[in-house]
């Protein structure tokens, strides 16, 4: 692709930062999602220390956080970081593509709620393989995203409350997202349909060894 659709999606982001605060406190879905994911980190580990890809405004960190989790993030958007911090300030931020993140490979587990959909078919196959790299063997990795029944990817219009921006956006079907994740290193995984009436999706990846 030509043009760095990662800048585009990180101004994008950028816009949408005052919206996503708006509705922070009231997300219960997220805080469900969190609470799934604790339940299980605290069955491997003690000590957990995770790394959530994409916060946005820390509706998820903040759980995370609450529960004395060791937190790092990777957020594309500084604006987004910023209004995290509000709710998640001990969390070890790093601004940047996920893609690009650098770190030790000891995470306990990785979280990612409504991510994956905002990168490329052929990036999205990068992402779950470097999520499986940063994780310790018998690590976990929880991701959410949005299925569709028509395939679609590029550059979409996004609409939140009085804001929109233009993004780039894959639409998952349930299909490619099987191809992704019996393609990708996991050889432990599960995916479930979490709301089948809103379209969300989530797979829990397990690295074995
Ligand atoms: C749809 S929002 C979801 C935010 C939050 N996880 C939630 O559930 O409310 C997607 C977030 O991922 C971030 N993001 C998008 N592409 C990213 C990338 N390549 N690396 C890191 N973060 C990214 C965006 O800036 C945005 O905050």
């Amino acid at each position: 692709m030509d043009v760095d659709y990662f800048k585009i999606n990180e101004a994008a982001y950028d816009r949408f930062s005052g919206e996503y605060r708006k509705v922070r406190e009231t997300n219960k879905e997220a805080v469900e999602e969190a609470i799934l994911f604790i339940n299980h980190i605290k069955k491997i580990s003690h000590d957990p220390k995770i790394l959530e890809i994409g916060p946005g405004a820390g509706v998820t960190l903040k759980e995370f956080e609450r529960v004395g989790l060791r937190t790092y993030a990777v957020e594309i958007s500084q604006k987004m970081i910023d209004t995290s911090r509000e709710v998640a300030p001990s969390t070890v931020y790093t601004k940047g593509n996920f893609l690009d993140y650098n770190s030790e490979r000891d995470f306990d587990g990785i979280f990612s709620r409504f991510v994956l959909h905002l990168f490329s078919e052929t990036d999205a196959y990068g992402f779950v393989e470097k999520a499986y790299d940063l994780l310790r063997p018998g690590g976990i990795f929880f991701a959410s995203t949005i299925f569709y029944y028509s395939s679609q990817e590029g550059f979409i219009e996004k609409k939140k409350e009085g804001v929109s921006a233009l993004r780039y956006k894959k639409r998952w079907t349930i299909g490619e997202l099987e191809a992704l994740v019996k393609g990708g290193p996991f050889e432990d995984f599960k995916m479930s349909v979490i709301d089948k009436e809103h379209r969300k999706i989530m797979v829990q990846f397990k690295k074995v060894s």
